[in-house]
């Protein structure tokens, strides 16, 4: 496996141009990262690692996966989440039902929104589908600031699961 320094966090503040190009380090060093690897689980945990620290409004970073018809936890950083969400409950549950990316910019207004934090302000949630269509499972970013992800967040995310698709599905 290859050393890397962890990148320093981008800002809150930051455009969206910073962000894209702050991603596109990050899917250079998860190539890098991840060169040979085939295990799911270790390459979630890398893309989950690499990006909470990679951005100071990640607060909490992990996938679901899909078990049998139900979102059970995978690998994640920040405090305790929720082990399992049926797909008919909140954010990740609607991202798992509908395969759409859900943008929140205040999970107080998302109907059923499920509080695994109080602190959690908005959140960011990308289905994770495979070559066949089939909901793997969701990305979900949940930040402690009101509307801290951007479409800019939600497409390079999605761009880079789609990159992973090959391991992770
Ligand atoms: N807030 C999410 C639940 C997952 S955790 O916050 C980690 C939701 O409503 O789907």
């Amino acid at each position: 496996m290859t050393t890397l320094n962890m990148i320093p966090s981008l800002p809150l503040e930051s455009t969206d141009a910073e962000r894209m190009a702050h991603y596109e380090k990050l899917r250079v060093r998860l190539l890098l990262l991840l060169k040979g690897e085939y295990d799911p689980i270790a390459t979630m945990a890398t893309v989950v690692c690499e990006l909470h620290h990679a951005f100071d409004y990640f607060h909490w970073t992990g996938f679901y996966r899909n078990i049998s018809g139900e979102l059970v936890i995978g690998p994640y950083q920040g405090s305790h989440g929720c082990l399992r969400i049926a797909f008919n409950r909140g954010v990740c549950g609607a991202a798992a039902r509908t395969k759409t990316t859900q943008l929140v910019n205040d999970v107080h207004t998302f109907p059923g929104h499920i509080a695994c934090s109080s602190s959690t302000q908005s959140e960011l949630v990308i289905p994770w589908v495979n070559e066949a269509g089939e909901l793997m499972g969701v990305f979900d970013a949940d930040s402690d600031f009101p509307a801290a992800f951007t479409q800019a967040d939600a497409d390079a995310i999605a761009e880079l699961l789609q990159y992973l698709r090959a391991v992770l599905s």
